[in-house]
């Protein structure tokens, strides 16, 4: 059901490297894009997830809220990373009203922090044709358990909050990411691999027919790269970032430097990928990934792609967040929208929330 304008939510993804806002119409005739910009932060104002430098954060956001002439306040943000924890769990059949209130009892052995650090959020699977008779025998049912720990939640919350916005969802990026697909024009039936590889985070989503099976945040990224180069090419961050970019040319000794370089990183991207894969075909027996669907800025890197193909034996697409959007020519430069579509995914599947989704 279409949501009216005024209940739709500004999507604003905050990575270490940029941070992208996209704004969506949602109308009778379908959903247009009537929003999208990305601007650079500085090296290390965000590090592991964790905002360090607020005020600066603050202030990139402001001019990129200013540039787009954006004027509602309502946002939509999402954090990943370490601090976020998404499990599946079965426990016994309850009522929701009496799940909210004995969530904490319940999750307490499956999260790693202290209960009392973290946010607590459920979300209770329908129960149907994937139970299993056990389940069915023993009143049992799937949960899936979100927790975020506090502090990262209260940064984004402060700095939302120092930036004049409204706060009304916070996600996170495996979510983000997931909705984005569902909006594209890629197959919905069957199993896909949704991989996000952004400056320091790389986030795995595994959908089957519509749900996730599986998600994973680990801490690499194509800051990995640039750091590298920095030091082994004894440069500065901004330079190393325009070598990497090939934008900026190099003497031709040192190329196999960076080839070296190039190759090592990407190579343990593509095994951390293929581990997570590895995990859900032995968790999952019957269930078989049909395909990869690549987003975030270093999966743009030359031979990730089919470097990541010969790894996992699966095929590899880039995820195409914009299939189904409709784009006022007038409005956008497509050569602009396609360079930046693989950045742009997790800030789309935030301008999908709106007011009341949790
Ligand atoms: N064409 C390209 N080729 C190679 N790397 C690229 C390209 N374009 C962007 N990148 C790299 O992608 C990263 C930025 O991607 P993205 O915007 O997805 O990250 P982010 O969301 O800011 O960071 P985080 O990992 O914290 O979520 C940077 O490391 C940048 O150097
Ligand atoms: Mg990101």
């Amino acid at each position: 059901m279409p949501v009216s304008e005024k209940n739709k939510l500004i999507g604003i993804d905050i990575g270490s490297h940029s941070i992208k806002i996209v704004e969506i119409d949602d109308t009778k005739k379908g959903m247009i894009l009537k929003n999208f910009g990305m601007i650079e932060l500085p090296q290390e104002s965000i590090v592991e997830g964790s905002i360090k430098e607020v005020e600066i954060v603050s202030s990139a956001l402001k001019n990129l809220l200013k540039n787009l002439k954006i004027k509602s306040k309502n946002v939509a943000t999402s954090i990943s990373g370490y601090s976020v924890i998404v499990k599946k769990i079965t426990i016994p059949k309850k009522e929701e009203e009496d799940l909210e209130r004995s969530i904490q009892g319940e999750a307490e052995q499956y999260i790693p922090f202290d209960i009392n650090d973290v946010n607590l959020d459920f979300q209770i699977f329908p129960s149907g044709k994937e139970e299993t008779e056990e389940e069915e025998k023993e009143e049992l049912m799937d949960v899936l358990l979100v927790a975020a720990k506090k502090d990262i939640v209260e940064e984004y919350i402060s700095l939302l909050h120092l930036t004049e916005l409204n706060p009304m969802v916070l996600d996170i990026d495996a979510f983000a990411l997931q909705n984005a697909f569902e909006i594209s024009n890629h197959e919905q039936s069957g199993c896909h691999a949704l991989v996000n590889i952004g400056a320091q985070q790389l986030t795995i989503n595994v959908i089957k027919d519509g749900a996730s099976i599986f998600t994973r945040d680990s801490s690499y990224g194509g800051s990995q790269i640039t750091s590298e180069l920095q030091k082994r090419l004894n440069i500065p961050f901004q330079e190393a970032e325009m070598v990497k970019l090939g934008a900026k040319p190099i003497e031709t000794e040192k190329r196999p430097i960076i080839e070296e370089i190039f190759s090592s990183t990407i190579t343990k991207w593509a095994q951390e990928v293929k581990r997570a894969l590895d995990f859900v075909a032995t968790t999952f027996i019957d269930i078989k990934v049909d395909n990869v669907l690549l987003s975030g800025g270093s999966s743009l890197i030359p031979g990730f792609s089919k470097y990541l193909g010969l790894e996992t034996g699966l095929k590899i697409e880039m995820l195409n967040p914009f299939g189904n959007l409709e784009i006022k020519e007038k409005l956008f430069d497509a050569e602009y929208l396609n360079y930046h579509a693989a950045m742009a995914v997790i800030s789309i599947g935030l301008a999908l929330r709106s007011i009341g989704d949790r």
